[in-house]
């Protein structure tokens, strides 16, 4: 049975990826969930399966070296998959610090524990380990509003904020462990992600609140920055074929081809809103077009994103099966049927960056 050492896994993508590997490997696998339950973290994402005899968790900071030797120690862990990090720009932009800790230190803490688990005394590693550092397709800047021009692997990495550099670092520090050590890893730089269990202070889960609730629906700039947006399920996936079937010591960009700006995806939004509220439902009647406010843009804002998603199609067979009006709307009735899960998580420390953010 392979053991999964999952950093991460209360969060967004990482709750997904873990319902995502039980759902294909149920009893197959083993997985242990280190997190240190930051702001973003939220057991309430895996309450349905937190009771599997093949699932742990563990509350540990990903920087305490001690911890993470003892993880490795205690098991015989087969598979890392590297999802922690500090993962909002916005909050980057007002305190880097602890993006530079969690996701440069933290990252190298892990490499560190895994290359001293896994290595043999003559410098190779036990057979058939792996490790697979979580990455964004941010590291590569900005593209023009050209719709020819996209991001590969070969792009130079050319981060813009303090988020992305950070994790261009770390990218960089995976690429030094495998260069020098030989160290069995891959790296994967995904494109925006979208879905259920994702926190309201990112683009998608924080418009379908506020429309709800008759909130304005703050767009930052002229509202035509692009993103390229991928329902979580098929990055799930993809980090699963990467790790399966990718070649060891490769970099993998994983992206939808599914471009759209942002004020575009608000007007889907509230569109798919009045499609799927009922009709007397009283939210109805705050949801439209007046909601939309332009606000101040996001400093240093990346213009455009967009994967060419080329290499992981060709190599592993790997391609986007969520089309987006399908995606957009099992997230907008994951929402509504989870309203509990918005309440919980926006109470407390989140109503505090909102209005800070947003004044
Ligand atoms: P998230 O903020 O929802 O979750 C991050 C998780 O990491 C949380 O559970 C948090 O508690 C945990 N964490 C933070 N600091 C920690 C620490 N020091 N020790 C242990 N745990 C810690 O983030 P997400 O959106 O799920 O992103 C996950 C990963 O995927 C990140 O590495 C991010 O850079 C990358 N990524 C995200 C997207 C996206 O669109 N969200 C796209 C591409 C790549
Ligand atoms: O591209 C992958 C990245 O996508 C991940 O690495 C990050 O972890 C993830 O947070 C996401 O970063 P973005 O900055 O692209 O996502 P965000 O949802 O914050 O913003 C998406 C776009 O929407 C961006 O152009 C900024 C804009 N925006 C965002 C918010 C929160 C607004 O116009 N208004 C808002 O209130």
């Amino acid at each position: 049975m392979r053991t999964y050492l999952v950093t991460g896994g209360a969060g967004f993508i990482g709750s997904n990826y873990i319902h995502y590997m039980f759902r294909k490997y149920d009893t197959e696998i083993r997985i242990i969930n280190v997190d240190s339950l930051t702001y973003a973290g939220n057991l309430e994402n895996l309450q349905d399966i937190e009771n599997r005899e093949n699932y742990t968790f563990i509350k540990a900071d990903i920087c305490d070296k001690e911890a993470m030797e003892k993880i490795f120690e205690e098991n015989d862990i087969d598979r890392v998959v590297h999802f922690a990090a500090e993962s909002h720009v916005d909050r980057s932009i007002r305190n880097p610090e602890v993006f530079v800790q969690t996701n440069v230190l933290g990252t190298a803490v892990m490499l560190n524990a895994a290359k001293k688990a896994w290595e043999k005394e003559d410098g190779t590693y036990l057979e058939n380990k792996k490790f697979l550092h979580v990455s964004t397709d941010e590291v590569y800047g900005s593209l023009p509003d050209d719709e020819n021009a996209f991001f590969y692997e070969t792009t130079p990495l050319d981060p813009h904020s303090p988020y992305s550099a950070s994790k261009a670092s770390s990218d960089m520090l995976v690429k030094a462990y495998m260069d020098t050590y030989k160290f069995p890893a891959n790296i994967t730089n995904c494109s925006n992600n979208y879905g259920p269990y994702q926190f309201p202070e990112k683009l998608i889960p924080l418009m379908i609140n506020n429309a709800l609730q008759g909130k304005s629906l703050p767009v930052y700039g002229d509202g035509k920055n692009v993103r390229d947006w991928l329902y979580v399920d098929d990055h799930a996936k993809a980090i699963d074929m990467v790790q399966e079937q990718g070649k060891l010591f490769e970099r993998y960009n994983i992206g939808g081809h599914n471009e759209k700006q942002n004020i575009e995806i608000i007007e889907i939004i509230l569109e798919t809103l009045l499609e799927i509220l009922p009709e007397d439902d009283p939210r109805r009647a705050n949801v439209g077009k007046q909601l939309i406010t332009y606000v101040e843009d996001r400093k240093g804002h990346d213009r455009r994103y967009a994967i060419a998603p080329d290499k992981i199609k060709k190599d592993i067979g790997w391609y986007p099966e969520t089309m987006f009006k399908d995606g957009i709307k099992l997230t907008i009735k994951w929402f509504l049927e989870n309203e509990e899960w918005m309440k919980n998580v926006t109470s407390g420390d989140y109503q505090k960056y909102y209005s800070e953010m947003y004044k």
